[in-house]
């Protein structure tokens, strides 16, 4: 039995009627790029995570680039965040010309270690960009420094700090059918600074005054997702049930972890702990299971943040093992209680 590591293919048939009347409503009307046309899932998104202002954007990515833009960062500034995360984090640092601080994480949740957070802080220090990793929501506070949440993983965290990044990529908790994010915040002054720069810097009045670009989602992306999103809450159950039933098969067996979970964790990814990871993807690819390493590489040994001046702090020995021993098996809310129960048996094999 093959189990793939996503299936959006099952997804989309389970609700194919609704996407196609949706992706109907915009070829009529024919505003396939209109601000106003975004607001309804804007409004949508916003109440769901229980804040003031949700900005619809072209993805993660440039949700984050929005995001520390309007913060007014740039060449001089510091801002810490995690080595252990996909490179669209330290990327949206780099590209401003800031420089990216690399602190430790947690060794149980794997986002950043609040404790060393706080003691890398510098009179440079302008922002925390931290991670909510596999589903986890961050919950790093630090001393009065802005937050960033980057939730590009952890969908359906409550809003918190400054402004929480999202992303719609399609194997998300809630994926576009294509690139897509979106901004969270509850300041008004800076939603709107961060509206004015997703749309080439104009403001209400129609002035140029700021530099921006076009980092404003499509209208059919933003009507799919305000599709998607009544499913949502079902999503999220079903997959905190595989999670569950994933923690089950792995408790008797030795050598190997389950994920440490909070009730709040949305499950995008299922993430096993073993010094056997290497040969347990091998063996699950044997049994025809896709399973992926995030991340076997940090990101301050990738090429592209060996310039620039970007520090790491201290020896991000957690953050080492985590690149080392941590392997993530399929998990979507479609996959049939047979193809995890091959999953099951295959990890059950390997570890017995
Ligand atoms: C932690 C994290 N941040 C940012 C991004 C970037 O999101 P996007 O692919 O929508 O640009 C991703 C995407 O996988 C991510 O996992």
């Amino acid at each position: 039995m093959e189990v793939p590591f996503a299936n959006i293919e099952r997804e989309v048939s389970s609700m194919r009627d609704v996407i196609d009347s949706a992706i109907k409503v915009v070829i009529d009307h024919g505003q396939f790029v209109s601000i106003a046309k975004l607001v309804p899932f804007e409004t949508k998104l916003a109440e769901y995570h229980g804040a003031r202002h949700a900005i619809a954007v072209s993805s993660g990515t440039d949700a984050l680039v929005v995001s520390l833009t309007s913060l007014g960062i740039g060449p001089g500034d510091e801002v810490i965040t995690t080595p252990f995360t996909f490179v669209a984090t330290f990327e949206a640092i780099a590209r401003l010309g800031a420089t990216a601080v690399f602190v430790d994480i947690d060794p149980v949740t794997w986002n950043l270690d609040e404790r060393e957070v706080k003691r890398a802080i510098t009179h440079k220090t302008k922002c925390v960009l931290t991670v909510g990793l596999f589903g986890e929501p961050s919950l790093v506070s630090a001393a009065g420094i802005p937050v960033i949440f980057d939730n590009a993983q952890s969908f359906g965290a409550k809003h918190a700090g400054l402004a929480t990044t999202l992303s719609f990529f399609p194997s998300k908790v809630l994926g576009a059918f294509g690139d897509g994010g979106a901004i969270l915040t509850n300041e008004d002054e800076l939603a709107e600074k961060m509206r004015q720069l997703r749309q080439h810097g104009r403001s209400s009045s129609g002035e140029f005054s700021i530099l921006g670009g076009n980092f404003r989602m499509d209208v059919l992306q933003a009507k799919v997702l305000e599709e998607k999103m009544n499913f949502v809450d079902q999503w999220i159950l079903r997959r905190r049930e595989i999670a569950s039933f994933y923690d089950t098969a792995l408790a008797p067996l030795a050598n190997v972890s389950a994920p440490k979970r909070s009730n709040d964790h949305v499950c995008n990814y299922y993430v096993v702990r073993t010094k056997q990871r290497d040969d347990l993807k091998v063996h699950l690819a044997k049994a025809s299971i896709d399973s992926r390493i995030y991340y076997p590489q940090l990101i301050p040994n990738m090429g592209c943040a060996m310039v620039g001046g970007h520090r790491v702090f201290g020896e991000l020995s957690n953050a080492v093992v985590a690149s080392k021993e941590l392997l993530a098996i399929p998990l979507y809310p479609q996959l049939t209680d047979a193809e995890l129960q091959h999953v099951a048996d295959a990890l059950s094999t390997f570890f017995s």
